[in-house]
């Protein structure tokens, strides 16, 4: 397995470019299924989970050309749906799939899909999601760790969602959108991802109102088609604000291109009480940090909250700020994974339930390190940067599946990071450094 080496303590200088936002891709992606035809979507970013969806799309009948020198136009055809299920080898690797079970109620009347299980964040139920697809008119049977679901007639309905569930959302409305009459879907998630995807339908002929509010009220049509026009995916608000707390962290002076300027304002504002200097132009963000870190307290909270998937790159922050801060989780139980592995980074943190309390110091050093999830993992390459020494990651994979060319673009800023492939070291017991020579 890849391992990601890190050589510490370099400010981050220069300019990085967001790519397409993962948790817009790939619901939009799945989302062309409600429109028989040829679609064609830019600006979507080269990840595993990317890939993960395409073959799921390719599995259900549906295939997809992506240009052979990578590249972010993707063209997806999806005039025949020859199956209905999102098997579970699917699921399992990317619970995002899930979201295959809207559209494909919607398009064929019967959908299956393997119930997606816990993970490393949180229990992370699909209630609500299967609530607002009843209300619509969908039955569902749970069966060998599968959800069987049909519906004879999508009808218009109100729904009340217990939580405003981000991916829940995007099901119901992706298959309301089809339904016959209006539905109304009360306390809905509000992030952009949502909005972005409500662009899309509505591209697609959808008629859909107050995304971004916690009121979404979306009127049925009876058919969809392709968007005229390809459609580009919002930039990736949590891939920026990464980037931008890598200025912070080691004290260097960030650019990020094509930044979802208005999504990022929870972070931006943060950073700006943290004692870095934000300023935004057109799409482009300039963080610079010369003076201390300020501790700031934060609470994780739908959007517009401060994002919980920028809380683990958060936690790497404070752990080097001019005090004590106290980080919240309130979005899912399990998410301070991270904590063990930045304290074996030197970082100081007590945690108590969903409260982590970071003991802010001058310095962290090097050290091997594991991350459980991708944000997890964000944060440790960020403290990695900042740490005295050398920092050894393992587990790449999280990181692939959210963070287009890492090591490229932290190499433009000026990081000293390399990608060494496990096996060579394990198969000749030699470093990377001497590969070269065997
Ligand atoms: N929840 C329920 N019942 C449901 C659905 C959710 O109780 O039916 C609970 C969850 O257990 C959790 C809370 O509601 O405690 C919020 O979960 P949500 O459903 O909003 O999360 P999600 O849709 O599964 C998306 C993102 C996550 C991001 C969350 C919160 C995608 C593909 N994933 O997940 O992104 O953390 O919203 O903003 O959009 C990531 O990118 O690293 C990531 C984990």
């Amino acid at each position: 397995m890849d391992k990601l080496v890190i050589h510490g303590g370099h400010p981050l200088q220069g300019t990085v470019r967001a790519s397409g936002a993962k948790n817009a891709a790939l619901p939009i992606l799945i989302a062309t299924l409600l429109a028989p035809g040829e679609h064609v979507i830019d600006n979507v970013p080269e990840l595993v989970d990317v890939s993960f969806t395409l073959s799921l799309l390719g599995r259900i009948g549906c295939p997809s050309l992506i240009p052979a020198e990578g590249g972010a136009r993707v063209r997806l055809d999806t005039t025949r749906v020859a199956f209905s299920e999102a098997p579970y080898d699917v699921v399992r690797k990317m619970r995002a799939s899930v979201v295959a079970l809207g559209p494909l109620l919607a398009r064929c009347g019967h959908a299956r899909v393997s119930l997606p299980g816990g993970c490393a964040i949180g229990v992370r139920p699909i209630d609500q999601h299967l609530k607002g697809l009843e209300a619509l008119g969908c039955r569902f049977e749970l069966e060998g760790g599968y959800v069987n679901g049909v519906v004879e007639h999508l009808r218009g309905a109100e729904i009340h969602l217990d939580v405003p569930t981000v991916t829940g959302t995007e099901n119901i409305m992706m298959a309301a959108v089809l339904a016959d009459g209006v539905s109304v879907i009360h306390n809905a998630a509000a992030e952009p991802e949502i909005v972005d995807l409500a662009c899309f339908l509505r591209a697609m002929g959808a008629r859909i109102r107050g995304e971004g509010t916690d009121t979404i009220e979306i009127d049925g049509v009876p058919a969809l088609r392709p968007a005229r026009n390809p459609y580009r995916i919002m930039g990736d608000r949590i891939e920026a604000g990464t980037y931008l707390v890598g200025g912070a962290i080691t004290g260097g002076a960030v650019t990020v291109e094509r930044a979802p300027v208005a999504a990022l304002g929870p972070v931006l504002d943060t950073l700006r009480q943290a004692g870095c200097e934000v300023t935004v132009d057109g799409d482009r963000v300039h963080l610079r940090r010369d003076g201390d870190l300020r501790p700031v307290d934060i609470e994780t909270r739908p959007h517009p909250g401060f994002p919980t998937d920028m809380q683990a790159q958060w936690m790497a922050l404070m752990a080097l700020a001019q005090g004590t801060s106290t980080i919240r989780e309130t979005i899912f139980e399990n998410r301070f994974m991270h904590a063990a592995e930045l304290m074996r980074l030197g970082a100081r943190i007590e945690l108590d339930g969903n409260t982590a309390r970071v003991h802010g110091r001058e310095q962290l050093t090097g050290a091997t390190v594991m991350a459980t999830d991708l944000r997890a993992s964000a944060s440790l390459f960020l403290a990695g940067l900042a740490a005295r020494g050398t920092t050894e990651m393992l587990r790449l994979y999280h990181l692939d599946r959210g963070y287009e060319k890492l090591e490229a673009k932290l190499a433009a800023l000026g990081a000293q990071v390399e990608r060494v492939p496990d096996d060579v070291r394990v198969r000749t017991g030699v470093s990377a450094d001497d590969r070269a020579a065997i």
